[in-house]
């Protein structure tokens, strides 16, 4: 089969197009044929092995242990093994194509990947295959840290920060069809896009402070943390939540050893004496439990993936560009679909 191949970290200029073996399926996995992978800002982390500690946590020490980007993706089952109960040859599926939580390649960037069968879904039949594909990573992300949606009322103010981008898109809408309020603040270019994604308000956050506006909310959803959390503060009520997701801006925060993980570790030791930064006391919804309910979101209509553009697995690196870039209207999807790329050779 064709897939995109990585043998050693650096940049997506590293990345090629190359003939692999196929993957044998294991007795719980599900083989499937891709139609849309997702690329996605941990993919870009694994690419270019930073920050260092990934290489430590399980990514591959000198080089990527599984040499085939991405992890989410959508298509369908080829073949299953023998302990598969759930899905049959023929079935549009979408997922996560890894188990553990932890930055690894999983293997999506090619025309055939196996998975776990508890990190599949059925893929609803409302959405394509790219919008499917452009799910799994940003949702689980969003699913996991609001701890699932029951702890939150209607009516709760609530500000996500960075909401043009993967995770805040689905966050913003997940808490519009739980009945919030939702500031929503990114770029300039993006808070159209916003507005159509239901916003109450936006804020160009080039332009506005949202910690200055002399507004509290009861929870912040913060994409980008690159503020302290005492500034994030005052913009929080007293009982408010701070939920930190982080982002390294491809490399520009300059982390390149440990990345955020000691902005992670020091709001856990200060979240003892401060109430905003203590969870719910409720547990993180496992993968298999978080697929499901976004293939309920995704099936009711109450999230719509936005995909920005699609390229053939043989423009990857254009692809990754395009995401770094940062101008992006949504998800960057990659296909192994030869009319894809024919429509991109014909455009030339
Ligand atoms: N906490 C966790 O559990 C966890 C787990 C896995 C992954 N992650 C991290 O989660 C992140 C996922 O992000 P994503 O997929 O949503 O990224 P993304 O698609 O790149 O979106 C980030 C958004 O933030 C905006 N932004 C940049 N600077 C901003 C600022 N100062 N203020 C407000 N908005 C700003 C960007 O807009 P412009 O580019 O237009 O400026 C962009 O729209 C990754 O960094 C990943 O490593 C967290």
């Amino acid at each position: 089969m064709k897939a995109i191949v990585q043998e050693r970290y650096g940049s997506p200029d590293d990345l090629d197009l190359r003939e692999v073996d196929k993957p044998v399926v294991g007795d719980d996995e599900v083989l499937v044929r891709v139609r849309a992978a997702s690329i996605h800002p941990d993919v870009w982390h694994v690419v270019a092995g930073r920050p260092y500690v990934l290489r430590l946590m399980g990514a591959g020490f000198s080089k990527p242990r599984n040499p085939i980007p991405g992890t989410d993706m959508a298509g369908i089952v080829e073949s299953v093994g023998k302990s598969v109960t759930r899905f049959r040859p023929g079935d549009p599926v979408f997922g996560e194509t890894i188990v553990a939580h932890q930055w690894i390649h999983g293997g999506a960037f090619a025309e055939y990947v196996a998975v776990h069968q508890d990190l599949l879904a059925p893929k609803p039949a409302n959405v394509t295959f790219e919008q499917a594909a452009s799910v799994p990573a940003s949702g689980l992300i969003a699913l996991q840290n609001l701890r699932g949606l029951s702890q939150w009322r209607p009516g709760q103010r609530v500000l996500i920060n960075g909401a043009g981008g993967g995770v805040g898109a689905l966050a913003l809408q997940m808490m519009k069809a739980h009945g919030a309020h939702v500031t929503a603040v990114d770029s300039t270019g993006k808070l159209g896009m916003l507005r159509s994604l239901g916003a109450d308000e936006v804020v160009d956050y080039r332009r506005e402070d949202f910690t200055q506006r002399g507004i509290r909310y009861n929870l912040i959803f913060d994409v980008p943390g690159n503020r302290p959390f005492s500034i994030i503060r005052r913009a929080l009520e007293p009982d408010g939540r701070y939920v930190l997701i982080g982002h390294e801006g491809f490399g520009a925060s300059r982390k390149r050893v440990f990345g955020l993980v000691p902005h992670f570790l020091k709001l856990m030791a200060l979240s003892r004496f401060v109430k905003q930064l203590q969870g719910p006391g409720l547990p993180m919804p496992t993968k298999k439990e978080a697929i499901a309910v976004l293939r309920e979101l995704l099936e009711s209509g109450k999230i719509t993936p936005i995909i920005d553009s699609t390229f053939h697995l043989s423009e990857v690196r254009e692809a990754f560009r395009r995401m770094i870039e940062g101008e992006t209207q949504g998800k960057v999807i990659l296909t192994p679909s030869e009319a894809v790329e024919q429509r991109h050779a014909a455009s030339e």
